[in-house]
């Protein structure tokens, strides 16, 4: 799979103001694999550059390991972190009550958007914060894969409304409100042969995933589990290569700049 790394360096060409300092903010950030990527290639591309990097997770989980993570890597001593415990909507209210005016040369928002409440006012939140040349990237699954549909077609059974999310989402109100972005498919295939395997326990986990329900085979009816099998199998969500069934999951990388 592409990751948004690969895109990251001409993408972020014309990033930074001038200084020798960069502000990154990574929002929604996990334990942290992705954004020690993208840290390093800045500093690949910007050897002399000092990072401040804000972290923003809800799950303390998540920033344990994330902060687990930057002790057991070696070289970071280029990037300052500054870890906060909360959503990206709690942090927007924060901002707003600290009247912060810090501005983000690099913001990052991979994967995340599925779970905030108001995607609109969130993108918007986070583009104001940009500086003059600063890049606001957002990927999530792109609307026109076959998985995105199914969770569409069956999001009344599988209660996955706010999960069924995708770029197009984002792209429409960007569209509609006439903002400029840049989008980049991020190719990548993922082998779900053993969903297709009566009892496979991998299978199993891999379908609790595919339709966001805990238990999704002991729980489902024989009837909607039929049905959401045909369904990941069809050539619109699927192909057979070499006896293996290999679902597409491409993702879209959306580029903001700021607002002018
Ligand atoms: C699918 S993970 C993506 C992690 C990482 N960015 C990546 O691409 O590997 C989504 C992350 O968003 C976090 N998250 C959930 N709701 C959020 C919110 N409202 N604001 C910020 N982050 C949120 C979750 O805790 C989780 O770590």
């Amino acid at each position: 799979m592409e990751s948004p790394k690969s895109k990251l360096p001409n993408d972020s060409e014309r990033i930074g103001n001038g200084t020798s300092n960069l502000n990154v903010i990574g929002v929604g950030s996990g334990c942290g694999d992705i954004d020690l990527k993208i840290l390093s290639a800045l500093h690949h591309k910007y050897p002399e550059m000092t990072v401040d990097n804000e972290v923003i997770e809800p799950n303390p989980q998540q920033l344990r390991d994330y902060r687990d993570l930057v002790s057991q890597t070696p070289g970071l001593d280029y990037v300052t972190f500054i870890w906060n415990e909360m959503t990206a909507e709690e942090f927007e209210e924060q901002w707003k009550e600290n009247k912060r005016t810090k501005k983000a040369d690099l913001i990052h928002m991979f994967q995340m958007m599925y779970f905030v409440k108001d995607p609109e006012a969130t993108v918007s939140f986070f583009q104001s914060l940009l500086n003059k040349n600063g890049r606001l990237l957002i990927t999530l699954y792109s609307g026109n894969i076959g998985w995105v549909k199914m969770l569409d077609a069956f999001s009344n059974q599988l209660g996955t409304a706010e999960l069924n999310r995708s770029t197009d989402d984002i792209k429409r109100f960007l569209d509609s409100k006439g903002v400029r972005y840049q989008s980049h498919n991020l190719p990548a295939k993922v082998d779900i042969t053993k969903c297709f395997i009566e009892g496979d326990e991998d299978g199993e986990l891999m379908l609790d995933f595919l339709t966001q329900v805990l238990h999704f085979s002991k729980t489902a009816s024989p009837e909607l589990k039929a049905k959401i099998l045909e369904f990941l199998h069809c050539p619109e969500v699927s192909v057979e290569s070499n006896g293996k069934v290999l679902m597409n999951a491409d993702s879209e990388l959306i580029v903001l700049e700021q607002l002018t």
